[in-house]
């Protein structure tokens, strides 16, 4: 029988958001204590029927308070950070969050004497053209310098019930006539399942990955962006127009999308479509995927038409219990 580590105490940065619930859900089910540390732990209340009474303990953490980051992690035996954002809204800044922020937790983990993992992006790169992966380069390269230890997860698109690719593109499909093909929809990605991207961390919370390492997470999949568009629409039953936007064109439409209160196109998105998001080779040889730990990525055929069915014109009549 396994042991139960009940005495491990896991903090949870971003513990509330989309992968969050999930990393609290798998760690809840190994038997740590799990500390979300959140913006809002009024917000977070939702985590704590995850686990038994008391295993599950949300705490106020902001990643641009270093005082608020070093109180998070005080005892804490390991310091698991997910901490991103999407689009820049006042001082919520790439660099702040996603560089500075990444590099607050490391250190605080070092100080601390925790084990520190990290989630990062792949696509994170110094030379991107995106404020979003060079943010996430330098992320990566903070903490490593902090905690030379630390594990790093890249994934691709992460997909899920609450995912914010399919749910969005979906929901687009519904009002519009027409979906967008940003450069031709020729970038390609490797959707990989939420559940697995948990799995793996919990897996490293356990001592299983390597220290000081990246790994690329990806789906058993390769898809261009068109062929997941084409997807949503056979999911959904939608028959619409796929446009190819030349990436100029789309960098003018995001200029002004960007300033919607949840952005569906920002000029950053734009640039960072501009390069694949897939496993390397190199990833692959040194088993740093989701295979060299043990787990088997779920297809996106097996789950994805599980929760957008709601987007499907029977669906919503079947909803409406018309
Ligand atoms: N979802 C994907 O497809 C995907 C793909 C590749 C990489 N990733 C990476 O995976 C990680 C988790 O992504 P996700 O999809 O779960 O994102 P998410 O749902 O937006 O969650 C992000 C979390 O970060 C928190 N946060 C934001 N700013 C903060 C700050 N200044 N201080 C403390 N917490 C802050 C958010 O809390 P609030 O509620 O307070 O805002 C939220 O809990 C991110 O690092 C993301 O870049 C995601």
């Amino acid at each position: 029988m396994t042991e139960i580590p009940t005495e491990t105490l896991v903090t949870v940065f971003g513990g509330s958001g989309f992968l969050g619930r999930h990393v609290v859900r798998a760690l809840a089910r190994e038997g740590y204590r799990i500390r979300p540390a959140v913006r809002r732990p009024d917000l977070a209340f939702h985590l704590q029927p995850m686990g038994r009474v008391g295993q599950i303990h949300p705490v106020q953490a902001n990643l641009r308070y270093p005082a608020s980051v070093e109180a998070a992690v005080h005892g804490a035996d390991v310091v698991i950070n997910l901490v991103g954002i999407l689009f820049e809204r006042g001082k919520q800044r790439f660099e702040a969050v996603q560089a500075e922020g990444a590099a607050c937790v490391a250190r605080a983990a070092a100080a601390a004497g925790a084990r520190m993992i990290h989630v990062s992006a792949l696509g994170a790169d110094p030379d991107s053209p995106a404020l979003y992966a060079r943010t996430k380069a330098a992320g990566e390269q903070a903490v490593l310098a902090a905690a030379p230890d630390a594990t790093i997860f890249r994934p691709s698109i992460v997909f899920g019930p609450e995912d914010d690719f399919f749910n969005r593109f979906a929901a687009m499909a519904r009002m519009s006539p027409v979906l967008p093909l940003v450069g031709g929809g020729e970038t390609k990605f490797q959707p990989v399942f939420v559940g697995d991207v948990a799995q793996a961390i919990a897996k490293a919370v356990g001592g299983a990955a390597k220290g000081g390492t990246v790994y690329e997470l990806g789906g058993p999949e390769v898809r261009s962006f068109k062929e997941l568009m084409v997807y949503v629409l056979s999911v959904t039953e939608r028959r619409r127009l796929l446009v190819p936007l030349p990436f100029g064109l789309a960098k003018l439409q995001a200029f002004f999308l960007q300033f919607m209160p949840t952005p569906l196109l920002t000029p950053d998105q734009v640039e960072l479509l501009r390069a694949d998001n897939v496993v390397s080779g190199a990833a692959i040889d040194e088993g740093r995927t989701l295979a060299g730990l043990g787990i088997e990525p779920a297809a996106m055929e097996a789950i994805v038409p599980s929760y957008l069915w709601r987007f499907r014109k029977t669906g919503q009549f079947r909803a409406q219990g018309a």
